[in-house]
């Protein structure tokens, strides 16, 4: 009797494994990262925004500094984090010991309780106006990789710096992507720098730029991932849906001109505006809930571009919060998933996930639905989670042994 029941413990330990290492699976399938901008006088506080993001599941955001309140309010989140190293900066990062100095008071304080998983060094610093900028980067990358090695917090922080797409001086078709000719210099030393640190690329790609500029041109359903005939490359036969794959792809072919493979491409924003000026075609509420949830639904199928289809693409969404002190067109202030007040300003298919108590159910409707859009479905299987089947198969067997 007592080995019974010891079997019927151990059974039940194994069991609320499988439950939770299940919810992790399906977790890891809707892990999308997303930008928590600060540019807004109402914002809410850092701890309410830590329990927004539990509450909808969400693992993974970036912040544009290394604000001391927020890295505190993550601590023990489970979000994993991406900090930025500000622009204004810079130059003081190309001295080595500056560069320690800053790791040591701004990142090492929070670890290991706030997960840190990246920094990034400025923000789309090669086509800052500032030139001078972009002489800064690769020795305040390089000090600042150093800085974490020497301080043995190397092991989960990957350094990188996002670019937007005016690094490119072509981009269609994409196999045709290349960087512009004015920094290739610099952009060789940090692809150089990338290929060593096995650190990804990442890029700002917003193809609501490319349909404001050209709404008559460019197809809106090729732009917002609806059904439409798409494009093929020429040059590589490569089918293309939608323009955010494209642009990726352009990117990844930039890369590759410059002598460099195996470097991954990450979307470190995009996203569509719900509001814009008379002259910014598209910015609608319906446009942006359909650009943003039909990502979302490619993301939730773990989907990769043409080029890398079987390298999910890792985007963290243009941003959490509609951002008011932002300057420029209306458009800027208006990219937020939500209203400062923490409500929605549209429904992306967020709330369905957050709402159910069953995550997995909801996760696995979104998944389908978007396979059946897709024009060749790829199952996807994580190895976890057949080792849980073989796991749960052998507590059946168990069991049974008399
Ligand atoms: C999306 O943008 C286009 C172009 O401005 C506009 O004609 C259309 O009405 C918008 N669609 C929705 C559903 O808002």
């Amino acid at each position: 009797m007592a080995r019974f029941i010891r079997r019927m413990a151990i059974a039940y330990i194994f069991l609320l494994f499988l439950a939770s290492a299940d919810i992790g699976f399906f977790r890891g399938v809707a892990s999308f990262g997303i930008n928590y901008g600060q540019i807004g006088d109402n914002l809410p506080q850092p701890e309410k925004v830590v329990e927004l993001l539990s509450s909808l599941r969400i693992t993974r955001a970036r912040i544009y500094d290394t604000n001391p309140q927020i890295l505190t309010a993550f601590a023990n989140s489970g979000i994993e984090l991406i900090v930025t190293v500000e622009n204004e900066i810079l130059n003081q990062l190309d001295d080595p010991q500056q560069a320690l100095q800053w790791v040591s008071s701004h990142i090492k304080p929070y670890l290991p309780n706030t997960k840190i998983t990246g920094i990034q060094v400025g923000n789309e610093v090669f086509t800052d106006d500032d030139t001078a900028l972009i002489h800064y980067l690769v020795p305040a990358v390089v000090n600042i990789h150093n800085a974490i090695g020497q301080l043995g917090i190397n092991q989960n922080i990957q350094i990188s710096t996002p670019s937007s797409l005016a690094v490119l001086d072509q981009s269609y078709p994409p196999s045709a992507g290349s960087f512009k000719s004015e920094i290739s210099g610099i952009m060789y030393q940090f692809l150089n720098f990338l290929s060593s640190a096995k650190s990804p690329f990442w890029i700002n790609a917003y193809p609501y730029f490319a349909y404001k500029d050209d709404p008559t041109g460019i197809s809106l359903d090729y732009v917002l991932f609806n059904p439409n005939q798409g494009m093929v490359d020429a040059n590589t036969k490569l089918h293309y849906d939608n323009m955010l794959y494209a642009q990726v792809d352009a990117v990844a072919f930039a890369i590759a001109k410059m002598g460099f493979n195996g470097i991954e491409v990450r979307v470190s924003e995009t996203g569509w505006p719900s509001k814009g000026d008379p002259d910014e075609v598209g910015a609608t509420v319906q446009n942006a809930s359909t650009y943003n949830r039909n990502l979302l639904r490619r993301q939730m199928a773990n989907e990769g571009t043409p080029l890398r289809p079987r390298m999910r693409l890792e985007v963290y969404l243009f941003a959490l919060f509609n951002e008011d002190s932002k300057p420029g067109p209306t458009s800027e202030k208006n990219y937020g998933l939500f209203q400062p007040d923490e409500t929605m300003t549209y429904n992306v298919g967020l709330s369905a996930l957050a709402s159910s108590t069953s995550t997995s159910s909801a996760s696995i409707s979104l998944t389908s639905s978007a396979t059946r859009t897709k024009a060749s479905p790829r199952e996807y299987r994580s190895p976890v989670h057949w080792m849980f089947a073989y796991l749960l198969s052998s507590i059946l067997l168990m069991r049974r042994t008399p």
